[in-house]
């Protein structure tokens, strides 16, 4: 028969009552620190997948960043919860991760690649999407609406599902419109960088048909600030990461 000054054994004093109330812990307090530690180890991971394709090819490496950190200030102008933003920021870098299993011989292939060789290099969104297939959180959720989606189209013709409008998840639509306008401004084994005015005429041109028109509207009216996001990260290519705020929590 139990006594009131019985000693407990350890598993019983593990469902001990609190002797006074400092010694409960708030069970939100402990819920928030399991929440965080999931979050920096999802935020974690995708920064060492991004370290990946840096290793593979730096210049990529520092495109996707700077996709990142415009997809971020996009989303934010056109619309997105700071949440949302706060995602899309980490999650766009991830969109060409696909490109992993994509043989060199066609990603770096000098001049035109050919029909067959194209059908092969669109299946890197697939393949991003296999990455981050059952997703088990908003991080990888994102990167695989980044990496599967953002060669979707507004007009439906894009790849690798040909859909539509509002079909296309918004993190990817937004994805795409800093990819494009990053890439045009990029050097490319296989091609010169276009001038600002340039690539800013070929967005504005494919709005409503390859782009959004409400993502094309925010970056438009965002242009200065996103050109200087990416002339300081350009300037500081050496050190990205610092020019990275999300991966530096
Ligand atoms: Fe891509
Ligand atoms: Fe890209």
């Amino acid at each position: 028969m139990l006594t009131n000054d019985r000693k407990n054994t350890p598993a019983e004093k593990q469902f001990q009552r609190p002797a006074s109330i400092k010694d409960i812990e708030k069970p939100h307090e402990s819920l928030q620190r399991h929440i965080s530690s999931l979050e920096h180890t999802n935020t974690d991971i995708i920064r060492r997948l991004i370290q990946i394709c840096m290793f593979k090819d730096n210049e990529i490496g520092n495109h996707i960043l700077r996709v990142g950190e415009i997809s971020r200030f996009l989303a934010d102008k056109a619309g997105a919860t700071p949440e949302q933003a706060y995602f899309i920021g980490i999650a766009a870098p991830m969109h060409d991760i696909g490109k992993i299993g994509i043989p060199d011989s066609i990603l770096y292939k000098p001049g035109a690649i050919s029909a067959n060789e194209y059908e092969i290099l669109k299946t890197h969104t697939l393949i991003g999407g296999n990455i981050f297939k059952n997703p088990n959180s908003p991080e990888i959720e994102y990167a695989r609406q980044a990496a599967m989606y953002h060669h979707e189209r507004w007009d439906g013709q894009g790849y690798p599902h040909g859909l539509s409008e509002e079909a296309i998840p918004f993190a990817a639509r937004v994805t795409a419109v800093a990819d494009v306008f990053d890439e045009l401004l990029s050097w490319r084994m296989y091609k010169e960088p276009t001038s600002e005015t340039n690539a800013v005429k070929i967005i504005t041109r494919n709005k409503g048909s390859q782009f959004d028109p409400l993502v094309v509207e925010a970056f438009m009216e965002n242009l200065e600030e996103i050109c200087d996001i990416r002339n300081t990260m350009m300037n500081k290519a050496d050190n990205l990461w610092e020019r990275y705020p999300h991966f530096n929590n």
